[in-house]
């Protein structure tokens, strides 16, 4: 579809006072990105020509993250901010010459769907309004500024509620805070805006009263989802816009084939992904670049942060930054997978097992209380229970490489840079510190000795002493022990 160029100013600039906050407000982040990012996410939809923030509270802060987020966007400074209409003013003031549609969306507002967008900008285009704004009915308007009608229904004026009349502020009809407005008439608008009101600031809302007064044709735009205007002025509301946006994106995962168990535990960033057939139980946040395959079940209690999980994978209680989790891999239960961390299929990171740049080759498990850091395992191999990669000297981190078809006793140590071969075996309560070749067994641990009758001695009259003779003497009668073997896990 063909349409007049389109420029997007998002205004940014405010310091967001309700917030109580040293962050800036539009960078308080909500399921995946800041305020402001969800906003662009939106914007980007329009195809528009050019992208203009309003910056000011915050400034370094604000445009070091649109650098990183939206490039192509330009930051305007508004240095000292007085008002929204003052803070479009600025933005035109950067530009060359504006034709077409100038988009305006406040940066607080990121529920906005990009068809209601889309919606608004037909309205305005087709409509040839010099001026659109969209709107809502709320049950609570409160705070919020108020859609004056005219008699004949049209679009009289806006009002803010601090400047509003008790008759106005029983009107549920509110401002969004996204516009639309004809770039030719909207600079000549802006100039003639007022202070007079109890901010004394220049309010954009005011524009719309100003070219309706000069006989233009200005319009409102109802939103059918009310909630998709909601802004963002406390962290109560951010908390509230929080709940929202996870219900909508459960609701979208569940009708593309996911189950989520408890919907009201799941946090889901609008950045992660999960297949179909894919179940999440309760209290489980998928974050930032976490995907999901298709039949993997995750959870319950358990937190992705940019972890990829295969199909048919099963993660129980665990917590995983950075981590790639192959098809049918078993973590959990309490699992800690740190950066680096990458499970080949059918591999199981079990109960108590804390991993970081470490790879686990296919089918290979590390079941029992053990830290693998700076390690490679090989396939089918099994590690002891309570082991511990031995990765850092105090200055520098080391590697240890584990051979395929390994098994590693329980309770051992490997001093890295360390090696042991494939087909292997260490013993049980070793500290490998040096090599141990293919095949070999590595035993690095004291011999055993027993003191016969020591207890008898040093701790007469005890119940160990007196279980200890009862013992004797039944051994007596009995026939030799088995001979000792080499205790394992699996
Ligand atoms: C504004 C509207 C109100 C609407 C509401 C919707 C005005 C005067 N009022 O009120 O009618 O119902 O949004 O959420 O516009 N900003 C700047 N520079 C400034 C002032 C603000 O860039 O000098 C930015 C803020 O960062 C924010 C946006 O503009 O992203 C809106 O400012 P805010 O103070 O939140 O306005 P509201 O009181 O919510
Ligand atoms: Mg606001």
């Amino acid at each position: 579809m063909t349409h007049s160029p389109r420029t997007v100013i998002v205004l940014a600039a405010g310091e967001g006072k309700r917030m109580k906050s040293a962050l800036p407000k539009v960078l308080h982040p909500l399921l995946g990105r800041t305020l402001v990012g969800h906003v662009l996410a939106t914007a980007a939809e329009v195809a528009a020509e050019r992208t203009v923030v309003v910056i000011g509270h915050g400034a370094d802060r604000v445009s070091a993250h649109l650098t990183e987020i939206a490039p192509h966007a330009t930051a305007v400074l508004q240095a000292e901010q007085h008002g929204t209409g003052h803070a479009v003013r600025v933005a035109l003031d950067a530009l060359p010459e504006v034709s077409g549609t100038v988009v305006v969306l406040n940066g607080d507002v990121p529920l906005l769907r990009r068809e209601t967008l889309a919606g608004l900008l037909r309205a305005h285009e087709s409509g040839g309004a010099a001026a659109t704004v969209l709107t809502a009915e709320v049950a609570d308007p409160g705070g919020l500024g108020r859609i004056v009608r005219a008699p004949d229904g049209g679009l009289e004026r806006i009002v803010e509620e601090r400047d509003a009349t008790d008759e106005q502020r029983a009107i549920r009809e509110v401002n969004a805070g996204i516009y639309a407005f004809d770039g030719r008439l909207l600079g000549a608008a802006l100039s003639k805006l007022s202070t007079d009101n109890d901010q004394g600031e220049e309010y954009l809302t005011d524009v719309l009263g100003v070219l309706a007064g000069a006989g233009e044709p200005v319009a409102a735009h109802v939103a059918v989802d009310a909630e998709e205007t909601l802004g963002c002025n406390d962290r109560a509301e951010l908390a509230g816009l929080r709940r929202r946006l996870r219900d909508r994106v459960n609701g979208d995962w569940m009708r593309a084939g996911v189950t989520i168990l408890d919907p009201a535990t799941t946090w889901i960033d609008v950045t992660a992904s999960v297949g179909r057939d894919a179940v999440i139980d309760q209290n489980t946040q998928l974050l930032g670049g976490t995907e999901v395959a298709e039949g993997a079940r995750v959870g319950p209690d358990t937190t992705l942060i940019d972890t990829v999980v295969g199909e048919d994978a099963v993660v129980v209680r665990a917590h995983a930054v950075g981590a790639w989790i192959g098809p049918a891999v078993s973590v959990g239960p309490y699992a800690s997978l740190r950066p680096g961390t990458r499970l080949a299929p059918k591999a199981k990171v079990g109960t108590f097992v804390e991993t970081k740049n470490a790879e686990v080759g296919e089918g290979s498990k590390v079941p029992h209380l053990t830290y693998v850091g700076d390690a490679t395992i090989g396939e089918h191999t099994n590690i002891g229970a309570a082991t511990v990669f031995v990765n850092y000297d105090g200055v520098a981190k080391h590697r240890t490489v584990i051979g395929s078809h390994a098994r590693t006793g329980a309770d051992n140590m490997f001093v890295a840079p360390v090696e042991v071969g494939d087909g292997a075996y260490t013993a049980a309560g070793s500290v490998i510190t040096a090599d141990v070749p293919p095949g070999a067994l590595g035993v690095a641990r004291g011999q055993q000795r027993n003191v016969d009758g020591w207890v008898a001695k040093r701790r007469p009259g005890t119940p160990a002493a007196e279980a200890a003779a009862r013992a004797l003497g039944e051994a007596e009668a009995r026939p030799e022990p088995e001979p000792e073997r080499e205790p394992s896990t699996e």
